[in-house]
């Protein structure tokens, strides 16, 4: 039998409209071959591979597949309402939404160890979706949105495969991973086939910790908020300049330290916005873009006004090496 997990080499790149059709065709056909009359459950995070993952098993067997969207208080500004928008209201997806959020920030208060948050989010993330897939009953399939770099890095030992395991055993699945021979841009493609928001179809990486990571040290929900806003005004000011599509990622960390500043005449004491933008093909190395400086002055004229709690705002121009792309 040939290995499923071995990309055909006469698989064509998917590049265009039509042939994302076909690949959507096809894979409705074995998907349902696969399925039968089962119902699907899906960790559904609003990224681009498991948001096409939902929307090609939507067309294939509807309401059988059941979305669990996790709320970990660590997405982005509008990310779980625009899940629930696109999914549940747009595609009719059988979405349930979980308001986990202080739940994971009560596990992480006080906690300052980077590896440990990360260990804490990963670890609360599998409890929670467990719990949820313990409420259903007679769901035999889980459906990933594995991609092939996923595949050939745990192949390759680079990474363990982050998709796959970390379930409890007790919860013993079968597998349903619809674009797992498929790479990124692919997925891109068949997703916009699909009729995904472009948004959600062309967005930045996002790392699984989400906004944990750029909070750093012991997350506090008034700093919390800051990194969210902050981020979001920056994506809002970088689309508005064409540099979205164009800039690999772009975010804002707010640091665990604060600084004197100055406001209506009066001294303050809080924290500075880091901005980080960076350029990369893989992620191992990259390159700090040159951005224009009155873009940089009006972001940071709108952070210092309208995000609490801010009074700074500094530009990282650290290459990865010797910085991380990341701060944590
Ligand atoms: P670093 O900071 O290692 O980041 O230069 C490289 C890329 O990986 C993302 N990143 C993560 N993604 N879980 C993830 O899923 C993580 O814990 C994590 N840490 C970093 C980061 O955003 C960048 O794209």
């Amino acid at each position: 039998m040939s290995d499923t997990n071995v990309r055909p080499v006469d698989m064509q790149r998917i590049t265009g409209k039509e042939q994302a059709e076909q690949f959507i065709e096809s894979q409705i056909e074995a998907l349902r071959n696969q399925i039968g009359d089962g119902k699907v459950l899906l960790a559904l995070s609003g990224g681009v591979d498991s948001s096409v993952t939902a929307a090609l098993l939507i067309k294939a067997i509807g309401s059988r597949l059941v979305c669990v969207h996790v709320n970990h208080g660590l997405l982005r500004k509008g990310e779980p309402e625009q899940v629930i928008k696109v999914f549940r209201d747009q595609m009719k997806a059988e979405l349930i939404y979980v308001d986990a959020v202080d739940r994971f920030l009560d596990k992480l208060a006080g906690v300052k160890d980077p590896e440990q948050k990360r260990h804490i989010i990963g670890k609360e993330f599998i409890d929670v979706f467990a719990e949820e897939a313990a409420k259903l009953s007679g769901i035999k399939f889980l459906a990933q949105g594995t991609i092939y770099p996923d595949i050939l890095e745990s192949k390759d030992g680079i990474k363990a495969h982050h998709n796959v395991g970390g379930l409890p055993p007790e919860l013993s699945f079968e597998l349903v991973e619809p674009v797992k021979l498929l790479y990124k841009d692919e997925v891109r493609v068949v997703g916009e086939a699909l009729g995904l928001p472009r948004g959600m179809v062309y967005r930045q990486p996002f790392p699984g910790p989400g906004l944990g990571v750029r909070c750093t040290g012991a997350i506090t929900r008034d700093r919390l908020e800051a990194v969210r806003e902050s981020d979001a005004i920056l994506r809002e000011e970088f689309e508005k300049a064409g540099l979205a599509g164009k800039v690999w990622q772009y975010f804002t960390t707010v640091p665990d330290y604060r600084s004197t500043g100055i406001k209506d005449g009066k001294r303050t004491w809080e924290w500075p916005v880091i901005i980080r933008a960076v350029n990369t093909r893989d992620a191992v190395t990259a390159t700090v873009p040159e951005l224009p400086f009155n873009l940089l002055q009006h972001i940071t004229a709108r952070i210092t006004s309208e995000v609490k709690g801010v009074n700074r705002v500094l530009w990282d121009l650290t290459p990865k090496p010797t910085a991380t792309i990341e701060w944590e």
